[in-house]
């Protein structure tokens, strides 16, 4: 049994999340290592404050001194790593910070690994680096890696370095692929807060392309346990797709939003498409349900109307996340 987690990039929306589950359901301790980026924000862990089987380490996966120091002191025997620019707009922007932090920490966080004989490594990936799905069909964990934006790009080498050290090294090591996650804490630049906190502000909602877009969508915490079966389960070497069994066009959604909301759908503005947007993701999850023994467990609409309340009950963190270096990301991005 692991005793001593390095959690990387637990600052942000998902690892927040995968953090307070892990003090909640088990005595391990956990070390959050997160560079803070726009997007890491320790208000998430807030709850957590003062717990002892909790550290915080500010710092970047891609500082190799540091991760040793890490896995020295605390003693380290297995690492999930959650840590990664995440939006696939801004790998649009600028690609450097993807493969800085994607490709590049996790060799460090691999390397580090083998030299400290970790016992367990998760690679938290992504069903993007699939590619986009026609009409029908599901990725399965043998569909071809086809990645078609930088950020997916930076995922997918991320994961085949992670099989290479399986394969070359013999690390024990596994990886999760995850559709569209939703729930509290995610930064407002992805569509679900973005378009909550635009519609509540009564401004424009920005639909890319003609809003048929399909992605399948999953509650934050659903990921999170699948993580952790994966973790706890999964053979090494292997890939565990984790999806939440709703596929949904993204019109759809905003139009749900709005109702949830109460206001109105003149608020929606169709904007200029994505370059190379995926037109559909969808999940096979049938491998983790059979060797893991792991199901999404959250309903669609119930966990859409709780997380427009988390957003609409925490206007602080809100206020907090839409100021300053993100409001000149989004006049960049949206000119609206
Ligand atoms: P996020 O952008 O909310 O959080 C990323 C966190 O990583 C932030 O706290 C940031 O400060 C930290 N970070 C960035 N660069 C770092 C570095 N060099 N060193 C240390 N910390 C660094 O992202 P998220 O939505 O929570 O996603 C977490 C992981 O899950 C990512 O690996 C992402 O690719 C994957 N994923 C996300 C989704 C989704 O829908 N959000 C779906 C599937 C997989
Ligand atoms: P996003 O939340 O950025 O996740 P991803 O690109 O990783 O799937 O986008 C989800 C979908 O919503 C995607 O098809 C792009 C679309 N979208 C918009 O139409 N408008 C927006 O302002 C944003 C952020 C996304």
């Amino acid at each position: 049994m692991i005793k001593n987690l390095l959690v990387t990039g637990g600052c942000g929306f998902i690892g927040s999340a995968f953090i307070r589950k892990i003090l909640r359901d088990t005595d391990i301790n956990i070390v959050n290592l997160d560079s803070l980026t726009y997007a890491g924000n320790p208000e998430n862990l807030i709850e957590i404050e003062g717990n002892h089987r909790y550290h915080f380490v500010k710092g970047s996966i891609q500082n190799p001194e540091l991760v040793e120091n890490i896995c020295d002191y605390y003693k380290i025997d297995g690492i999930i790593n959650f840590a990664a620019e995440s939006h696939v707009d801004r790998s649009i922007l600028d690609a450097r910070p993807f493969i800085d932090t994607n490709v590049g920490g996790t060799l460090i966080l691999l390397q580090t690994a083998m030299k400290h004989k970790i016992r367990r490594y998760l690679q938290v990936s992504t069903d993007e680096v699939y590619g986009s799905l026609g009409e029908s069909g599901l990725f399965t964990e043998s569909s071809p890696i086809q990645p078609n934006s930088p950020y997916s790009a930076s995922k997918a080498a991320a994961d085949h370095l992670v099989s290479a050290f399986v394969h070359t090294y013999g690390l024990n090591a596994v990886i999760t692929r995850c559709s569209n996650n939703y729930g509290p804490f995610q930064f407002p630049e992805k569509l679900i807060p973005l378009m909550v906190l635009n519609a509540c502000e009564d401004k424009k909602l920005p639909i890319y392309g003609d809003g048929m877009n399909v992605r399948d969508w999953i509650y934050v915490d659903d990921h999170c346990s699948g993580i952790w079966a994966t973790f706890l389960k999964g053979k090494s070497g292997e890939v565990y797709n984790l999806g939440g069994k709703s596929e949904k066009p993204n019109i759809e959604i905003v139009k749900t939003l709005l109702k949830i909301l109460n206001k109105p759908e003149s608020l929606i503005t169709y904007v200029k498409d994505r370059p190379g947007h995926d037109r559909r993701y969808a999940i096979d999850c049938s491998k983790a349900e059979s060797e893991l023994a792991w199901k999404p467990a959250f309903n669609f609409d119930e966990g859409l109307v709780s997380t427009v309340n988390w957003y609409l009950n925490n206007p602080k963190w809100c206020g907090n996340v839409r100021s300053g270096e993100y409001m000149e990301y989004y006049e960049k991005q949206y000119k609206i």
